[in-house]
């Protein structure tokens, strides 16, 4: 045992201070000292309301107000020290208030538990996170519609299976992660919504006999509301988990695009150059330029998954209300956070100053047959085939194309009416690619005039 004294925050009824092993399982002031900002805002409102309600008196008020913000620059300037034997941000910062202002400091934690205090602080902290989110979105969403204004009428093969399946434009790839970036900025905004209720106030899980004024501390914290059960508000993690599971989306999303950014950047496609600003070289072969940047993103998955799968199974199974187990959300939420944000600053710089090889893309566009949709929809549409017919008769085509050598376009007429007689000389001009992706005019279709449209639909959202 140690023969440290007890804990002066709440130490009364224990004679002897914490094993040292105790100490360091317990004490979260490693991680949570992060939460510095947001504690003392959540306190200097719940003192304003404390004097506003007449539990302390208005010169407490100030002193304590005033206090914390002379601890707030302590800890800003980095001349705070943090104790471990004070567990957490709260009480450290709670301690050095009572050095600073003496007895008044005493008066703060009236009507309120670090049950509410803590999930206020850690919703503060998220509620930026996911204005973060949000904002990093929207610009990686604007490097993305740029890039397919540049490019909406460049060819490109596009795949599936990673097989050539029909040429599209460039622009449409570009729009198509637009639209996925959209889906997780509407999920960011939903959740942001939902989770700005103020746990401030709901105390340890009861609430409190003092007659407090919950909506005055929402309203000082940005909150749209008090929450409702105060059991809930302490042992709610949902937003953390929120926060989680849309970054996760996001990040595999994120993943996807980096993974097409390796292999459009290898010396096989050439289909993109990733700039110098996000490459690095390789220190024993000189011709290496690696997209690590890529490669990096693509990994962050792993982690921020890994958090989200942390957090779920933390909270599963946990009781009402509040549970020390809960004080493991914070350091998956942070560390994925910073994984996130740097993920979607480095994608959106990525794509900001990617080259598209045009020529390279049309080229790979071309091969592998990839316009042999097209010749079969001319059949049936100019000859009247039924489609599954029209479907073989082009696979003779492309049969007869593979042992020449040559691609489709390079067929002669009198080779393809040796397959079928109605074939006529009006077919090769359904054979060149930017033919093929000009006619795909359907709605979501991938044609130049389609991805303009889009292209000007989401200028205007942005702007
Ligand atoms: N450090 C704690 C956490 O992060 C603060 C809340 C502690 N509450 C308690 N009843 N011990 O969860």
């Amino acid at each position: 045992m140690s023969d440290k004294t007890s804990n002066q925050m709440w130490g009364g009824r224990f004679a002897a201070g914490p094993d040292a092993i105790m100490e360091a399982i317990n004490a979260s002031i490693g991680f949570d000292k992060r939460l510095a900002a947001q504690d003392i805002a959540g306190s200097r409102a719940h003192a304003a309301m404390l004097a506003a309600t007449g539990i302390i008196s208005d010169n407490d008020a100030k002193v304590i107000r005033e206090g914390l913000l002379t601890v707030l620059s302590e800890i800003e300037a980095g001349e705070f020290t943090f104790s471990t034997a004070l567990e957490d941000i709260h009480m450290n910062v709670e301690a050095r208030l009572k050095e600073i202002v003496g007895e008044p400091a005493g008066r703060l934690h009236t009507a309120r538990s670090r049950n509410d205090q803590v999930a206020t602080d850690f919703k503060l902290w998220t509620r930026d996170q996911f204005d973060a989110f949000e904002s990093g979105l929207l610009a990686l969403i604007t490097a993305l519609v740029d890039q397919a204004d540049r490019g909406a009428d460049w060819v490109m093969p596009g795949f599936t299976h990673l097989q050539t399946a029909q040429p599209v434009t460039w622009g449409h790839h570009m729009m198509a992660y637009v639209e996925m970036f959209a889906r997780d900025l509407s999920r960011v905004r939903d959740a942001r919504k939902r989770m700005n209720e103020s746990p401030l106030g709901a105390a340890a899980l009861a609430g409190t006999g003092f007659a407090i004024d919950r909506h005055m501390t929402a309203e000082a914290l940005g909150f749209d509301r008090p929450a409702a059960n105060s059991l809930d508000a302490v042992s709610d993690r949902d937003f953390a988990l929120e926060f989680l599971s849309v970054a996760s989306i996001c990040a595999m999303h994120l993943s996807r695009f980096a993974e097409e950014l390796v292999i459009w950047s290898s010396a096989q496609f050439r289909f993109v150059v990733l700039s110098d600003r996000f490459s690095t070289g390789s220190s024993i072969m000189p011709q290496k330029k690696n997209p690590d940047a890529a490669e990096l993103i693509r990994a962050k998955i792993g982690r921020i998954f890994g958090a989200n799968v942390a957090l779920m199974t933390v909270m599963k199974g946990l009781p009402l209300a509040y549970s020390k187990d809960m004080q493991e959300d914070k350091e998956q939420v942070f560390d994925a956070a910073d994984n996130l944000m740097i993920a979607l600053a480095a994608m959106e710089g990525m794509v900001k100053d990617m080259n598209a090889n045009v020529p390279a893309l049309e080229a790979a566009a071309s091969a592998g047959f990839s316009t042999a949709t097209d010749l079969a929809d001319w059949l049936v549409r100019e000859t009247g085939l039924p489609f599954r017919e029209a479907h073989h008769v082009t696979g003779a085509l492309v049969a007869m194309a593979e042992s020449k050598g040559c691609d489709l376009p390079d067929l002669s007429l009198e080779d393809m009416q040796t397959v079928s007689p109605a074939i006529t000389a009006g077919i090769h001009d359904v054979l060149g690619v930017h033919n093929s992706v000009a006619s795909r005019l359907s709605h979501g279709g991938t044609a130049p005039v389609r991805v303009r449209e889009q292209v000007a639909r989401w200028k205007e959202i942005l702007a």
